[in-house]
């Protein structure tokens, strides 16, 4: 019996770049057929049911890839620290502006000051910039409050965001991003206030996904951060971690024995951790924004990622102060540039590995039947242009479930 397929869109006449486990696992000359939103069927062109479909698009060439994913930015905070990148480049240190009170401080004041509406506008902007080179989906957090009314004023942007642009936005809670002002005579207050008042509250009016923190010298300290996680998965909400970036402090170890989704930066990590992280499904997330602006040199340990088979993830980290990256493809090429991954590794990065980052495994970051149709068509030949370009725009047409997005806006 010939089987047939009825959908609401078909799409033919380029190549399918799967990323099936991670891997290009390309069909060529493919055809996708999308219904509610999801894959109902992909495979050669020349292999396709009968379809009765609404609408059909021949695209005459070119690529299909999944729609990236940036699983790691903090979009949403007020003024820029340019300044910082001056005094950088002069030779003050990133540790050394901390000291002082700048850094992640200095935006935690602009931030405070900004109103909601401030917020939302200014964060607008970035993510527009991201998603115009073929973004679907994106991980913000919060962090540069660092007190309960203004953690809840992003993530209520970060909500809004979600609300309001074609993407599928996921909200991260990063209070333990370092001990405020107001804390610092008193630290462990600032994370008892984390753990008993802002997750509960966060968990009960859904304002975040997941729990992050920054196990530093310069933030909090690896029994801070075990008591952030404790709470965190009391209430049910999955944890990430920063780690190992400017120094070894076990927290990529610590944040896999609470079986994180990812641990990031990782510059510093060794392959003790990359074991510990294997054993507990927590996927690498490198940066490569921040270790080039703050001219590291430490390289994370990617040769025991590979060798335990620790999922690695590429994301921008656009922050305003090691990563103000409004572009993921740059991430792709610097990500092989500097960490010496293949073309083919830094695409299953932004794609494959970095919806499991995000918990986001079973509905995203591959083309496979059944998955929520986001998807880009690149008039390229090949998925290595997509790191090889820099700068500039490639042009790109984005199906974001099963619709194309318009370029100029995304309203929903
Ligand atoms: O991911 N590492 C910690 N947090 C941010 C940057 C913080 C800042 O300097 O504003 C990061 O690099
Ligand atoms: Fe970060």
């Amino acid at each position: 019996m010939t089987q047939e397929i009825r959908c609401d869109s078909l799409w033919y006449g380029a190549d399918i770049v799967t990323m099936r486990a991670g891997k290009y696992h390309i069909i060529e000359d493919g055809a996708l057929a999308v219904t509610d939103g999801r894959l109902a069927w992909l495979g050669a062109r020349d292999e396709l049911p009968v379809v009765h479909s609404i609408q059909t698009t021949d695209f005459g060439g070119g690529i299909i890839t999944p729609g990236l994913i940036d699983c790691h930015t903090h979009l949403v905070f007020g003024g820029d620290r340019s300044d910082e990148f001056e005094q950088r480049l002069q030779g003050v240190s990133y540790a050394e502006i901390a000291a002082r009170g700048g850094g992640i401080l200095s935006t935690v004041r602009a931030t405070r000051a900004a109103s909601q509406q401030q917020l939302f506008d200014s964060a607008l902007q970035r993510l527009q910039t991201l998603l115009a080179e073929g973004v679907t989906t994106l991980e913000i957090k919060s962090g540069y409050g660092l007190d309960e009314a203004s953690e809840l004023k992003i993530l209520r942007v970060i909500r809004q965001l979600g609300q309001q642009v074609e993407a599928d936005i996921r909200a991260t809670c990063l209070a333990a991003h370092a001990i405020p002002p107001e804390f610092a005579q008193r630290p462990d207050d600032w994370i008892s206030l984390i753990c008993t008042r802002l997750l509960p509250r966060i968990k009960a009016e859904s304002l975040a996904d997941a729990v992050d923190a920054f196990c530093e010298h310069l933030a909090l300290s690896p029994h801070q951060v075990e008591r952030v996680f404790h709470a965190a998965s009391q209430l049910g909400l999955p944890v990430k971690v920063h780690a190992e970036q400017l120094s070894a402090q076990g927290g990529s170890r610590l944040a896999a024995r609470y079986r994180a989704l990812s641990a990031d930066h990782l510059e510093y990590a060794t392959p003790q951790d990359a074991l510990a992280m294997a054993q507990n499904g927590t996927v690498a997330v490198l940066l490569p924004g921040a270790c080039y602006l703050l001219r590291e040199t430490q390289k994370p340990p990617v040769d025991a990622f590979r060798q335990y088979g620790v999922p690695i993830a590429i994301a921008s980290d656009a922050n305003p102060g090691t990563s103000p990256a409004l572009s993921l493809r740059l991430m792709l090429n610097m990500a092989c540039m500097l960490f010496h991954l293949t073309p083919e590794e830094a695409l299953a990065g932004v794609t494959t590995h970095a919806a499991r980052a995000l918990g986001l495994q079973d509905s995203h970051g591959t083309l496979e039947r059944g998955k929520v149709a986001n998807f880009v068509h690149w008039p390229l030949t090949r998925p290595a242009e997509l790191v090889y370009w820099l700068g500039g725009q490639l042009p790109c047409t984005v199906i974001y479930q099963g619709i194309p997005r318009e370029e100029s806006l995304y309203p929903k």
